[in-house]
């Protein structure tokens, strides 16, 4: 069996469950082949020069984890630049929030190919590469050029938008062709194929040869799409965990009376949240029984927050939240309860559990695996129903969630009504469909056919790019 080798920039301890599914899954799959994990360390090291960093190399049982640490100078432009400021709001259908701006590009070069050049050396003639995520595009062409000839694969975990979205990017000609490079492409979602597939067609002229192939400036690509789902199993057991247990107990004894409503995001603006918290404030407005009686628990980890729109968005939802509490809230009844903190993963399944409603409401989202983990977190008795946005990956596979759209404020409002409102045998009937799908799809279908259809014969390397 091949060794599998996976890239990301972020990497987790396979060992730790709490790392979330898809730590779990690449951990497990690179334990089975004794794999090795490279990326980015998380630390940023002033002392490095720039494309100096050391790679650090450690055991996790049977993976063996390597990673190089950042310059201040290579962080600020490839991570918080170019990935964050330019390909993240780019990919989410934000123009408006894009930096462009030339130094980013040239850093996310630079370490691209720092990248490929400390990660060569590591590799054996039979490994097997899986590249993760929007920072990384330009490594498999980075590795290329340096000779590398082992089969190299590509998950893009975040959603692809329209051609002409993606024509706005200067350098879309450089990093879309630098996806010949790769033996396959992963998407997330059928719409995102479609997206990528009409690119490949008018903007790089390619030809489309069937079963998702193209042939562009002497290469062939695959294309396809592995929605990825969770650990399931795993997440059951952490849900009987007493962590999980104490924290529903905690919730359901001090919400007595009320009805919990709930999103896990990390603050994020393509999460719709100041969205989700006006629609809230609708649902006070439009059904007053739910004043005293409804709760929003609205959890939004710290992310990113050294990028300006980030900051900017923090900003926005303090003073949207306090202004609703300020206007709704009673001695006894606050309507929102925001927290801006991470909320340990164990915990996760209870808070879920405890909630008659998930409102997963992203204005753009590759998948959202936190829609999954409520479905799986409900008990199947007596289930709380699922918000979902249309616009999230995940609407694509879970059509029995409500699926609503996040702009439309009243709209997202009478569904929460509706959800609130849902008589038991719909919400049993829904959560069982829901439940099915995301078993039959979870996180080790995704690796598993991701990776069998990257060991499929090979197509021709005509010309290396
Ligand atoms: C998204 C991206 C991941 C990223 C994660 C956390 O899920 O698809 O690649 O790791 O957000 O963001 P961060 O910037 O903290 O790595």
């Amino acid at each position: 069996m091949s060794r599998l080798v996976v890239v990301s920039n972020r990497l987790a301890d396979p060992r730790k469950p709490a790392a979330g599914g898809l730590a779990v899954a690449l951990g497990e799959s690179l334990a089975r082949t004794g794999g090795l994990w490279f990326g980015w360390s998380g630390t940023v090291d002033d002392a490095a020069g720039p494309g100096e960093g050391q790679v650090h190399m450690r055991k996790a049982g049977s993976v063996t984890l390597a990673t190089v640490d950042l310059n201040q100078e290579d962080f600020a432009t490839y991570y918080q630049g170019y990935a964050n400021s330019v390909l993240w709001p780019v990919f989410h259908y934000r123009l408006d929030l894009a930096d462009f701006h030339s130094a980013y590009v040239d850093g996310y070069r630079r370490v691209n190919r720092m990248f490929a050049q400390k990660l060569l050396p590591l590799l054996r003639d039979d490994d097997t590469i899986w590249i993760h995520d929007y920072h990384l595009i330009p490594l498999a062409s980075e590795l290329r050029a340096l000779g590398c000839r082992q089969r190299i694969g590509f998950f893009l975990h975040i959603p692809v938008p329209p051609p002409l979205i993606l024509a706005a990017l200067p350098h879309h000609p450089w990093l879309m062709r630098s996806l010949l490079a790769y033996d396959l492409v992963g998407l997330q979602s059928q719409a995102d194929v479609s997206h990528l597939r009409r690119y490949l067609l008018s903007e790089m002229q390619a030809e489309e040869l069937g079963d998702g192939r193209f042939a562009a400036h002497g290469r062939e690509l695959r294309l396809q799409a592995f929605p990825i789902g969770i650990d399931v199993q795993e997440f059951e057991r952490l849900g009987a965990a007493p962590e999980a247990v104490q924290t529903r107990t905690a919730l359901h004894q001090e919400y007595s009376r009320r009805q919990l409503l709930l999103g896990i995001d990390r603050l994020d603006y393509s999460k719709g949240i100041p969205q989700r918290v006006r629609a809230f404030q609708q649902l006070l407005e439009k059904y007053p029984e739910n004043r005293h009686s409804a709760t929003l628990i609205m959890i939004a980890s710290p992310s990113r927050d050294d990028v300006n729109a980030y900051a900017d968005l923090r900003q926005e939802l303090e003073g949207l939240c306090g202004a609703i509490n300020g206007d709704y809230g009673d001695l006894d009844w606050m309507p929102l309860r925001y927290i801006h903190r991470v909320v340990a993963r164990r915990r996760v399944p209870g808070l879920c559990r405890a909630s008659r409603v998930g409102l997963v409401t992203p204005l753009r989202d590759g998948m959202n695996l936190v829609a999954k983990e409520y479905v799986v977190a409900q008990d199947p008795e007596d289930p709380g129903v699922l918000v979902l946005s249309r616009f999230a990956g995940a609407a694509e596979q879970l059509q029995e969630a409500l699926l609503v759209n996040p702009y439309d404020t009243e709209g997202m409002a009478d569904a929460i009504q509706t959800a609130l409102r849902m008589p038991l045998h719909e919400r049993q009937q829904r959560h069982a469909r829901l439940m099915e799908r995301i078993r039959e799809h979870d996180v080790h279908w995704w690796r598993r056919s991701f990776l069998e259809a990257l060991a499929a014969p090979a197509p021709a390397i005509l010309n290396p790019p």
